[in-house]
């Protein structure tokens, strides 16, 4: 068995533990991170793509921008389509000049293992049987395998950053923690496809047929979801049949969505799920670890950031100086974003996606809504601030 020791413990190499390692590092805080997946899988898995202005000011300010800054995308508007008509939502005119930044978290990953590498700091890929011991009164330690070999690796804290189905969660006793959630009649059917964006903005589409969203990664590569039942099964969508319904529920008269080379496809459930609180003994939780959103509002990564941001704020003040107050309240002051950020995704999920049942009260609803925020500069601004990331919420 190889004994280990370090400051902070961080399960899991997604956005929020990367992160979380990388600012403590630059603080001089150790940490050791581990991860069940290996460096191609993580640096592969595509997922995001829309960075609030916020969420990039962070990264900068970890050292880890750039790339993002020279190959990101600024967007300063999104547009709306219903009832065979687009409305652009002007992002930073009704924001005082906030924007948002298109950048791949497949790109954000593979920035911050390259930062970790070259600083020589300590990251492990393929570990297995990740065991946390004694978080509650502590001193905590984890346990793991890797490379055949066993490890214990004591700490004084452990970060749980490892996702929706990690074991971080799991290690808190059930009374203490509290869940609450919804589940959504629909999921997205995504594909990555190797054309240029059809439009210089995103657009999200509602449709008789169903919701649709034309995004992108870069000038030669489009993303785009469609609507489709939680159960379906991606073996009954061959590419043709994919491109035929984005056709049908982004395209207007006289404009047509560009075909490409469909490079990866996949359905994502789409949940809203939070547990409260974010921490127990000495394990904090961060990212989806702690708290899901549906995609529609573009805020799962940069909740993950935002978490992240004050938990290295609050271990910085415990490591050099022995304070508890931020630790303390860490999960409190998660929660304020957490929700706001869950009310928005579940309103924009409810506005946009074509009912189950067909319910024509609910699509008479979804249309009065959107036709209010493309009449009034009010419902407007609400849905621009918080898409771009509230300052203070
Ligand atoms: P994760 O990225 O899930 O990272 C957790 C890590 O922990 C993983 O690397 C995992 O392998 C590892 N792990 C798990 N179990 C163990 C274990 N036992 N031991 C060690 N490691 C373990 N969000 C946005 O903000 N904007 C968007 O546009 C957006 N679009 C999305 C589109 C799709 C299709 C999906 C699926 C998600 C989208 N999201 C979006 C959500 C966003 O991707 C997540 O919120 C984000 O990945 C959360 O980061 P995280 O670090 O908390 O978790
Ligand atoms: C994406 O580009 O993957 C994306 C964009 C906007 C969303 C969700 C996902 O709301």
């Amino acid at each position: 068995m190889a004994r280990l020791r370090t400051q902070v413990a961080i399960i899991g190499a997604g956005p929020a533990g990367l992160t979380l390692a990388r600012l403590l590092e630059r603080q001089g805080v150790d940490s050791v991170v581990l991860e069940d997946r290996s460096r191609e899988y993580v640096e592969q898995r595509i997922r995001a793509g829309v960075l609030e202005q916020g969420s990039v000011e962070l990264l900068a300010e970890a050292g880890v921008a750039a790339r993002l800054q020279r190959e990101g995308l600024v967007h300063s508007g999104i547009e709306l389509q219903f009832d065979n008509h687009r409305f652009r939502v002007a992002l930073s005119d009704l924001t005082g000049g906030r924007s948002i930044v298109i950048y791949g978290q497949t790109e954000i990953v593979k920035d911050l293992i390259a930062a970790r590498v070259a600083s020589g700091a300590p990251i492990l890929f393929e570990v297995e049987d990740v065991v946390l011991k004694d978080i509650g009164p502590g001193p905590p330690s984890v346990s793991f395998r890797h490379a055949g070999e066993e490890h214990e690796l004591r700490c004084e804290i452990v970060a749980g950053c490892d996702g929706s189905h990690g074991p971080c969660r799991a290690s808190v006793p059930a009374s203490t923690l509290r869940s609450y959630s919804r589940e959504y009649p629909y999921a997205w059917l995504g594909i990555l496809a190797a054309v240029a964006p059809s439009n210089e903005e995103l657009i999200y589409s509602h449709h008789r047929s169903g919701f649709a969203l034309a995004s992108m990664r870069s000038p030669a590569l489009s993303r785009l979801y469609l609507q489709c039942r939680p159960e379906e099964d991606i073996a009954n969508w061959p590419d043709s049949r994919i491109w035929e319904q984005l056709q049908l529920r982004l395209g207007l008269p006289g404009w047509q969505l560009k075909e490409g080379p469909v490079l990866e496809k996949g359905i994502t459930p789409m949940r809203s799920l939070v547990y409260e609180p974010m921490q127990y003994g000495h394990l904090y939780l961060a990212g989806d670890a702690c708290h899901i959103v549906p995609p529609t509002g573009a805020k799962g990564l940069n909740l993950a950031l935002h978490d992240v941001r004050l938990l290295a704020e609050a271990l910085t003040e415990f490591f050099a100086n022995g304070a508890t107050s931020l630790l303390e309240d860490y999960s409190e002051r998660c929660l304020r974003r957490v929700w706001r950020a869950e009310h928005f995704s579940w309103w924009m999920t409810s506005m946009l996606h074509r009912p189950d049942d067909g319910n024509e009260f609910e699509v008479k609803l979804q249309l009065a809504q959107l036709r209010y925020i493309s009449t009034s500069r009010a419902a407007a601004t609400t849905l621009a601030e918080n898409y771009v990331g509230l300052a203070k919420v």
